[in-house]
């Protein structure tokens, strides 16, 4: 059964009778492991109060697009950037009209408009409402730009009439929600991935190391299973729980990884390279804990392999996409990793803005291949992830047609 773990769900509620269904959506979306953040207009307000979703979903609820102190908390942009989901249950006849036109004029308009994450709208509305043709039009528009819709159900409705326009049932809409996660696109692929820092000892209790959290790592692990795949984590040192259904081997320096990494690579199909591997160990290890004495002293640092590129050049290599962290001329330096290590693929990563990168929840980055690029703009590192997987699964395709 699909399920919602590691997922942040933002839940729009507008002003309709099937509002007090939101209480049991945030339960269901919940149970399936999501973690839910509310925003309802002035309109839903009218029919549930704040306080009920806020206790239900342990969170202060977001109502104002312009109020500062709202905006200190958790500002709309962090919202839409926070979001692995938007779902936004019941939605109104005019909510869709906003939403098609483009409208920002809320806060749940403007999120709407400023998330990268996947947009699923549960409409709910009277039977003749929904049938109106302005109301197919802007369904027709909406689903055109690639929201997603589940329901409405057709049945009794709260004004007496008979016909579409009930909101799906809380469980269908939270199970909806779970199978977007779920695109079946690595269907029976082996998808080996590293992730965080490596850690090279230099006595016994120092190390030289780096600020991967693992994070990116782990997002594409999650999101290469939920592709379908069977997928190998190949993690440094981190604080993480391993996503569900991922196996999981943990390794310290450099040489452990490059060491499980090259007997896992020739059962794969695709190797992803996002750990930040230290480039030098130290040359010697001391067997004691080094004393303080001198003022200064030297350390000599021996080169370490490189995982990536071994892979790469290794008999019958998997699809092989490597990461590239920079500082300057991401572009050029990610390109020249793309030829020298001669890869499939590689994601730059400008690692000089602290907003995304290392250690962040979000990311920006810009793929590159052979004979192509593609540009993906910031948001939560799992909703890269899955960009990443669909972009990867769409040039293994090319690469065998
Ligand atoms: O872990 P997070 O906090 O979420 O941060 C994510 C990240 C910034 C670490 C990630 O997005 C990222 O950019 N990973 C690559 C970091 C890195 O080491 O980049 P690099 O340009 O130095 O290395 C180029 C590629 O070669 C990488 O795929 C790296 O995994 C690989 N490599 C490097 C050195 C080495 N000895 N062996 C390798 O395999």
């Amino acid at each position: 059964m699909a399920h919602l773990f590691n997922r942040n769900i933002v839940l729009g509620v507008t002003g309709g009778i099937a509002a007090y269904k939101s209480a049991e959506l945030v339960r269901q979306l919940q149970e399936l492991g999501a973690d839910v953040r509310v925003i309802m207009t002035r309109g839903a307000r009218e029919f549930i109060t704040p306080l009920t979703l806020q206790a239900l979903s342990g969170r202060p609820v977001h109502t104002e697009l312009l109020d500062p102190d709202a905006e200190l908390g958790m500002g709309h942009i962090e919202l839409a950037r926070w979001a692995d989901l938007l779902l936004i249950a019941p939605a109104t006849a005019d909510l869709l009209a906003r939403l098609a036109a483009g409208r920002a004029d809320d806060l749940l308009t403007t999120v709407a408009l400023a998330t990268a994450a996947p947009r699923l709208l549960a409409p709910a509305m009277n039977q003749q409402m929904w049938r109106d043709p302005a109301t197919t039009a802007n369904v027709a528009t909406l689903t055109e730009r690639g929201f997603h819709m589940i329901g409405p159900a057709a049945g009794e409705q709260a004004c007496g009439d008979i016909g579409p326009g009930r909101m799906e049932q809380p469980a269908v809409i939270a199970q909806a929600a779970a199978a977007l996660f779920s695109s079946g696109l690595l269907a029976g692929r082996r998808v080996l991935i590293t992730a965080g820092p490596t850690r090279e000892a230099l006595d016994p209790v120092r190390y030289l190391s780096n600020h991967s959290s693992g994070k990116m790592g782990f997002a594409l692990a999650q999101a290469a299973t939920d592709a379908g795949a069977h997928t190998t984590l190949v993690s440094g040192p981190v604080h993480l729980s391993t996503p569900d259904h991922v196996h999981r081997i943990d390794v310290q320096s450099a040489e452990d990884m490059l060491r499980e990494c090259l007997a896992l690579a020739p059962s794969c199909d695709i190797f992803i390279a996002c750990a930040a591997v230290a480039d030098y160990r130290p040359a010697d290890v001391a067997a004691q804990k080094i004393k303080k004495g001198a003022e200064r002293i030297t350390l000599e640092l021996q080169r370490n392999p490189d995982i990536l590129a071994t892979v790469s050049a290794s008999p019958g290599a998997p699809f092989t996409v490597g990461f590239a962290a920079e500082t300057n001329d991401v572009l050029t330096y990610a390109r020249g990793k793309l030829e020298h290590k001669g890869l499939d693929m590689i994601v730059a990563n400008d690692v000089s803005n602290t907003a995304i990168g290392f250690n962040s929840e979000h990311n920006a980055v810009t793929v590159l291949w052979r004979s192509g690029s593609r540009q993906l703009e910031q948001a939560s590192k799992s909703v890269i992830a899955r960009e990443l997987i669909a972009l990867i699964a769409a040039q293994l395709d090319s690469n065998h047609d």
